[in-house]
């Protein structure tokens, strides 16, 4: 290191920083597919920061002028069409990468001590994204726009006492209109992306403080026990991370994973850009028919749906016929995965290791999870409410029969270290 970057060095500890959560961070050497999905959200969050900060610059946050700058992008602006499809594309793929992101955890027990600080920090970021996906969808000022945040806002008047005044706090005007479009498109632009790159830090510090979890749920970090506090001391945070335990089956994150994720994002560019440059609309579920027409309070779509990644948790709502009822249980569907690692009794983490229940669960809350997800995209009807209601049974089973068996489930013994 040359004395300059020594200096630096000293005074902001970069390159110790760099070791500690990059280069040498001692990553599990039987990593799979499943892994390399935090890497793609990553590449899609900067996707999205990048894309809007240009879409922003030539948008019109009005009522009157936002569908118009919407149409300007796609047909005048240079390459506009390309950063428009680029942001709608890349929010469903976030929703892609994101769920199989968190099936990954729920598989392998990612969840469980001592992980949850970072599986909360995931949760928090999942809720934002949520909020920010909802919001920069009524930006574009079309019809499906206007009445998907119709309904949406519209529950809140459900809750006693407050409901009404809360609907008008939110829309600040009693409908939606140009103020409501103001106020999410700040919050879309700046408020929200802030709090997610910081909960994105959070969640990377989280985990690297106790180290990745792996396919097998084994712990790669032995306790060592040899050394004194005060031996301790001489090292810098690096080297005490290293030296603190003994590390088996781990390799450096540079070379091999840094070359194994790169393979993960080139196919996964491959496969964005087919879809972005030949299928923008994604057959009308990425972008869907109605919000080729301008908002109109007086027109409401023949089918209201929202967009693909909402339907698990709008099926869950819809099938309740009470409305309070029903957004009480949608919010408990997502309180569920919050409180994922207290549902888990259970101290082995990864499937492979538990009990055929256990597997069976895991199966049919996966198979339960799709189903509520592509009904909430169609139309309802007395089929779709009877399969809505089961698969809304199913969901909520999977947490509370976890809570039963996970404590003394009969389970294989995990290997000391880990399989290939
Ligand atoms: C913008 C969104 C997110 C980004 C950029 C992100 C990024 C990452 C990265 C880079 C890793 C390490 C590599 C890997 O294991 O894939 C990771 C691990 C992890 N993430 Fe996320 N994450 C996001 C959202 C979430 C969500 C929504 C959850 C769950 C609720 C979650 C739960 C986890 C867990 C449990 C791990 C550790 C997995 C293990 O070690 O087995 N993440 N995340």
């Amino acid at each position: 290191m040359n004395s300059f970057m020594a200096w630096i060095e000293k005074r902001l500890p970069f390159m110790d920083a760099m070791n500690k959560h990059a280069i040498q961070y001692p990553a599990p050497k039987n990593f799979n597919f499943w892994y390399v999905f935090g890497i793609l959200a990553t590449v899609v969050l900067v996707n999205q920061i990048l894309t809007g900060v240009w879409l922003t610059m030539n948008y019109e946050p009005s009522g009157d002028g936002a569908f118009a700058s919407v149409e300007y992008i796609m047909r005048d602006v240079d390459y506009g069409w390309l950063l428009r499809y680029m942001h709608s594309t890349g929010a469903s793929a976030f929703f892609i990468v994101i769920y199989l992101h968190m099936f990954r955890g729920v598989m392998y027990g990612s969840y469980q001590k001592p992980r949850e600080l970072l599986w909360i920090f995931g949760m928090l970021i999942y809720l934002v994204l949520m909020a920010e996906a909802f919001m920069g969808y009524l930006l574009p000022w079309g019809n499906m726009s206007y009445w998907g945040a119709q309904v949406i806002i519209s529950l809140f008047g459900a809750i006693p006492v407050i409901g009404e005044d809360l609907t008008i706090w939110i829309k600040g005007d009693y409908v939606i209109s140009g103020a409501t479009l103001n106020r999410f498109f700040a919050l879309h632009v700046i408020a929200l992306p802030l709090v997610l790159v910081i909960l994105v830090f959070l969640h990377i510090l989280a985990l690297h403080e106790v180290g990745s979890n792996n396919p097998d749920g084994s712990n790669i970090k032995k306790p060592k026990g040899s050394m004194k506090p005060e031996e301790l001391s001489k090292f810098t945070f690096h080297e005490q991370y290293t030296k603190k335990y003994d590390i088996v089956d781990a390799i450096p994150f540079h070379p091999y994973y840094t070359v194994k994720d790169l393979v993960a994002v080139v196919i996964f560019l491959i496969l964005f850009s087919w879809v972005m440059f030949f299928f923008p609309e994604g057959g009308g579920y990425f972008l869907e028919p109605p919000n080729f027409t301008p908002a109109n309070g007086l027109k409401t779509p023949e089918h209201i749906a929202p967009v693909w990644y909402f339907g698990p948790f709008y099926t869950v709502l819809r099938v309740i016929p009470d409305k309070l009822l029903g957004m009480i249980a949608m919010f408990a569907a997502i309180g569920m995965l919050f409180a994922l690692p207290w549902f888990d009794r259970g101290v082995v983490r990864s499937f492979r290791y538990r009990s055929k229940l256990h597997l069976l669960n895991l199966t049919q809350f996966a198979i339960c999870f799709v189903a509520l997800g592509v009904l909430g995209t169609m139309p309802a009807s007395d089929l779709a409410n009877l399969i809505g209601r089961l698969a809304t049974l199913g969901y909520f089973g999977f947490f509370v029969f976890l809570w039963f068996y996970s404590k003394g489930e009969k389970t294989k013994p995990v290997p000391e270290r880990v399989t290939g």
